[in-house]
């Protein structure tokens, strides 16, 4: 199978469009891996996936350094990008060196951030440290408080300008590939078309060159999906059903045999 490397996701825009995902730990990476997905992010989305909060905000660059050390060990073949986690890299860029540096040290192939033009010196000093960053723009989760909810992103003249203008500055920054999350699929069509670095869409439409789903969302552990996403399993049900006979078979004196 393919060993995915940042040369190699580059070289796939325009010629193999990449289904890629969230990964937490080295139990699904294993398994998400052995299926050939090209890249493993463990997204911040762990907090909403994995530890129980409402936002992206709550986590810590330690849930991030050990959720990004399991999937390392598990992926042999996926690149494996670390999502920095809110606080780690806006309260100054020597901080965000040394939390981006502690990303790769965990096993990350490289890492992502949520940020246009305001990151791009950012982005340029990673790049030239030999960070690999993947960048995203669009709807930032970690800016919930300031659209004052999860809203579409670019949805005005001035601000698809400003998308475009963002996706610009990382690509000329140095990010190998630049996530575009929650904008109109015209507007995703049109970043595409506009930059050299692979574009990675969620809820942006079917033109970027490659998609992530939330692995919780493709595999429908979740209770609830955004409605972009597709289920490509119902494992919620399965595992429910799987825990339930269990407690009877014990209740019933059926297990242990
Ligand atoms: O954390 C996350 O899940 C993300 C998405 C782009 C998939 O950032």
């Amino acid at each position: 199978m393919k060993k995915w490397n940042v040369a190699a996701i580059r070289a796939a825009k325009g010629k193999e469009k990449l289904g890629c995902c969230t990964a937490y730990d080295a139990c699904f990476a294993a398994i998400a891996d052995e299926a050939g997905v090209p890249i493993l992010l463990v997204g911040d989305s762990l907090g909403n996936n994995v530890l129980g909060y409402a936002t992206t905000l709550p986590v810590e660059m330690a849930d991030t350094l050990a959720a990004t050390a399991a999937v390392a060990r598990a992926a042999k073949n996926a690149l494996v990008v670390a999502d920095m986690p809110f606080g780690s890299y806006q309260c100054g860029d020597d901080e965000a060196m040394a939390n981006a540096v502690a990303c790769l040290k965990a096993g990350a192939d490289a890492v992502k951030l949520e940020g246009g033009e305001a990151f791009a010196p950012l982005v340029r000093r990673m790049t030239d440290a030999g960070i690999p960053v993947l960048a995203h723009v669009g709807m930032m989760p970690q800016s919930v408080n300031i659209y004052g909810g999860f809203r579409r992103q670019g949805k005005t003249r001035e601000a698809a300008d400003r998308v475009m203008r963002d996706a610009l500055a990382v690509e000329k920054a140095g990010a190998f590939a630049v996530t575009l999350e929650c904008i109109p699929s015209e507007l995703a069509a049109q970043v595409t078309a506009s930059v050299s670095i692979p574009t990675i869409g969620v809820g942006a439409g079917p033109v970027c060159d490659a998609q992530w789903l939330v692995m919780h969302d493709l595999l429908g552990l979740n209770e609830r999906s955004p409605s972009f996403t597709r289920q490509y399993a119902n494992l919620r049900g399965a595992v429910r059903d799987a825990f339930a006979a269990y407690v009877a078979d014990v209740r019933d004196g059926v297990f242990p045999a």
